[in-house]
């Protein structure tokens, strides 16, 4: 397995990174509730500054909740996509800036290799840096379907209040907005079933 940076020298680091990294998991519900983004939880700044791996346990995390790490100083969003939004992720192509994520500077291309519209290893899983693609604000997550106040159609996804810039469950942006790009998908891989490695890709390379 590749260096996951977290497990050197003793594995009870690790073992208190990932009940860390379990804690972040929020609460959902009628109305979602954002996770904070606690940076105590951050692995050593030596291994930060090194811009080491993170690990993530993902096996609490339930169908619309989102956990939240940080890696090379960036949050990143792990999310739990329920049927009912990944159902609803192709028929927003047409309001879409890039429904295929053309933009490879966006995503690895692994993510795309089973379906394009979902951007992700696992179709249910998505895993985001969580900054807009405007200026760096750190859009919030309205994963109900539901009709919201910018947006009467919305079948769920990240609306940034800076500027309003929108984009769907899988971080695809939408037309008209100020930012122009789909979110990033940072390099990941699963070490097992519930374990997802942030900053290393399937074959091992960053
Ligand atoms: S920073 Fe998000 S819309 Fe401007």
């Amino acid at each position: 397995m590749a260096n996951d940076g977290v497990n050197d020298p003793v594995n009870a680091g690790r073992r208190k990174f990932l009940t860390a990294t379990t804690a972040v998991v929020g609460a959902v519900g009628a109305g979602f509730v954002a996770v904070p983004f606690i940076k105590s939880w951050s692995p050593s700044t030596r291994a930060k500054l090194a811009g080491a791996p993170v690990v993530a346990d993902i096996s609490a995390l339930q169908e619309g909740q989102r956990m939240i790490l940080e890696w090379r100083g960036q949050p990143i969003w792990i999310v739990k996509r329920s049927q009912a939004i990944l159902a609803a992720l192709p028929g927003l192509d047409g309001r879409l800036r890039d429904p295929d994520s053309e933009n490879a500077e966006q995503q690895p291309d692994y993510v795309l290799a089973e379906n394009r519209q979902l951007r992700s290893i696992k179709p249910e899983i998505s895993v985001l840096v969580g900054l807009c693609t405007h200026l760096g604000c750190a859009p919030e997550m309205v994963a109900e379907i539901r009709p919201e106040p910018y947006d009467a159609q919305w079948k769920g996804g990240y609306f940034c209040p800076c500027h309003k810039s929108r984009f769907d469950m899988a971080g695809r942006v939408f037309q008209d907005v100020p930012a122009p790009t789909n979110l990033v998908v940072p390099p990941h891989h699963y070490a097992d079933d519930n374990t997802i490695v942030i900053g290393v890709d399937p074959q091992g390379g960053v």
